[in-house]
């Protein structure tokens, strides 16, 4: 635009819904900017000196391979001695002697099957542990042991046992470890706490068929954003990294070859940035493609994420379950990758321009309006849908779900007021606690103003995951399966009375 030429909104004026647009994609645009500026900057600083900042030792977990190796070698390249955390003790022993032969640093080794945690077994490897770390210096514990195995299921179809090892693994062997070499941190005052979380969880709305894998990565994100505040004033720097996908053996090759491909780094890459980024704030995605992908991602409506996603990992559910039949019938197929499918078409939605847009403007004034009308689109659909929701009907919801409830912790609280809530939609509950007494007080309660039937269960939910606790758990089942009977029986006595 030349000096004569006049500013936009000046003659002829343009229209207010215009320049409101304008305003929303400018102010996003500025977030994008700040944040673009704010990667830039720190991507061109000298690189933090881990060993003396914080410590000449480090803590790594999960490292035979993907993102653990490559931030073993990376932590290792910087002079930092390690503590080698994995299942598998002879991978630990060579990736030992690779470590310290190639950069001449001192390693330590505890072989640890993570999913033990909370077990006799797992507390005395959690001592040895404790034993090994006592009276090192170690400045960075890189929290990156994961699984997301068994990969994409329907909730009720994952057997219990691979998601309790994942919740052991992801989450509870995460907090043991933090709490193992913390102290030492908090009493030297200083330290680093890198936690693997995910973007499939802080990026994105959901993550169907990964349910349980998300979930426990949204604890990680939690967990490090708390002790971040907690631990700051102490010297300590604890992050929640969240990549999107890394070429490890996690994500198949297929994602490698599909569009999503050029925002895939390698290991190596990510470690690189990764070990850039540590100490520098409670959260973050460190890749610059991550970065990018983690900004556009608030554009999109989480309805069409929602959709896209889940056809995906059926997808990938479908080629999972092949690949098993396959393996069955043949030993020669059993190959530890599988292939998922990432081959999501990006689909271009460019509107039809309207009559009433005015023309002649400048292309970055376009693009702003652009921007802006996106993220009011976006912001309205969320809107829209929330009042959609207030709106409508009140359901049936006995109708639609079924004649009875479970509902736990009913005797005080939203516990109790949920079960009458439910109990006045004519629900028949079953009530889980732990305190007998009071389940059969908020039994009669609930019995003594409404037509329902409800049943008790006695169960200290801490149990969960132990002989006793397995007990209760099949208490409930047993007394869901008895609802279930009931429930389909009495419809057929319908219809069968019905032609009387
Ligand atoms: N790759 C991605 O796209 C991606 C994206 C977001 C977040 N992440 C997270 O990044 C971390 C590393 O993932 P990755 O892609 O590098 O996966 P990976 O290649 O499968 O590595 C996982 C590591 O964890 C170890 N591990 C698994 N179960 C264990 C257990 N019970 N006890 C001890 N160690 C155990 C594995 O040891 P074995 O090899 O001996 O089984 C392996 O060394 C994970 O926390 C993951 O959730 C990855």
């Amino acid at each position: 635009m030349t000096a004569s030429q006049p500013w936009p909104w000046h003659e002829p004026p343009a229209p207010a819904w215009f320049l409101t647009l304008v305003l929303l994609g400018a102010v996003y645009s500025a977030v994008i900017s700040i944040r673009g500026l704010a990667y830039v900057l720190l991507c061109l600083r000298r690189p933090k000196d881990l060993c003396r900042r914080y410590g000449p030792w480090a803590v790594v977990t999960g490292l035979t391979s993907g993102i653990g190796w490559s931030m073993a070698m990376e932590l290792a390249a910087r002079g930092i001695n390690l503590i080698l955390l994995d299942l598998d003790a002879a991978n630990l022993r060579e990736i030992s002697d690779v470590i310290s032969s190639r950069h001449g640093v001192k390693t330590r080794t505890v072989v640890f099957d993570l999913s033990l945690v909370g077990t006799a077994q797992g507390d005395k490897v959690m001592r040895r542990f404790r034993d090994a770390v006592d009276g090192l210096d170690v400045g960075v514990l890189v929290n990156n042991a994961g699984v997301a195995r068994p990969y994409a299921l329907f909730f009720h179809e994952a057997d219990a046992e691979a998601w309790v090892r994942m919740i052991r693994v992801n989450l509870w062997a995460l907090t043991e470890v933090t709490a193992a070499v913390l102290p030492g941190m908090v009493a030297r005052g200083h330290g680093a706490v890198v936690n693997m979380g995910s973007a499939s969880s802080e990026a994105l709305p959901s993550f169907p068929l990964y349910t349980i894998y998300a979930s426990t990565k949204r604890y990680v994100a939690q967990f490090s954003r708390s002790l971040y505040v907690e631990y700051k004033s102490k010297g300590i720097d604890v992050q929640c990294q969240a990549p999107f996908f890394v070429a490890t053996r996690m994500v198949s090759r297929s994602a490698l070859t599909s569009w999503i491909a050029p925002f895939v780094p390698t290991a190596d890459a990510y470690a690189r940035a990764a070990a850039r980024w540590i100490g520098y704030g409670p959260l973050c995605s460190p890749t610059a493609a991550h970065q990018l992908l983690w900004c556009l991602a608030p554009i999109v409506p989480d309805a069409a994420f929602d959709w896209i996603l889940l056809q995906a990992h059926q997808r990938q559910r479908v080629t999972i379950q092949k690949i098993k039949a396959a393996r069955a019938a043949s030993a020669s197929l059993g190959r530890k990758n599988f292939s998922n499918c990432y081959g999501v078409k990006a689909e271009s939605l460019l509107m039809a321009a309207c009559n009433a847009w005015p023309r002649n403007e400048p292309a970055w004034f376009l693009t702003l309006v652009l921007l802006g009308a996106a993220y009011a689109a976006a912001l309205s659909i969320r809107l829209l849908v929330y009042v959609a929701l207030c709106l409508r009907r009140l359901r049936d919801l006995r109708r639609r779900y079924s004649a009875w409830a479970v509902v736990t912790s009913p005797t005080s609280g939203m516990g109790r007021s949920m079960a009458l809530e439910l109990a006045r939609r004519g629900f028949n509950l079953v009530l889980v606690d732990l305190n007998t007494a009071n389940l059969e007080e908020t039994s009669d309660v609930i019995k003594s103003g409404l037509d329902v039937k409800t049943k008790t269960v006695v169960f200290d939910l801490s149990l969960v995951g132990t002989a006793q606790g397995k007990l209760a758990h099949t208490l409930v089942s047993t007394l869901m399966l008895y609802a279930l009977v009931v429930i389909y029986l009495y419809p057929l006595k319908r219809i069968f009375y019905a032609g009387h």
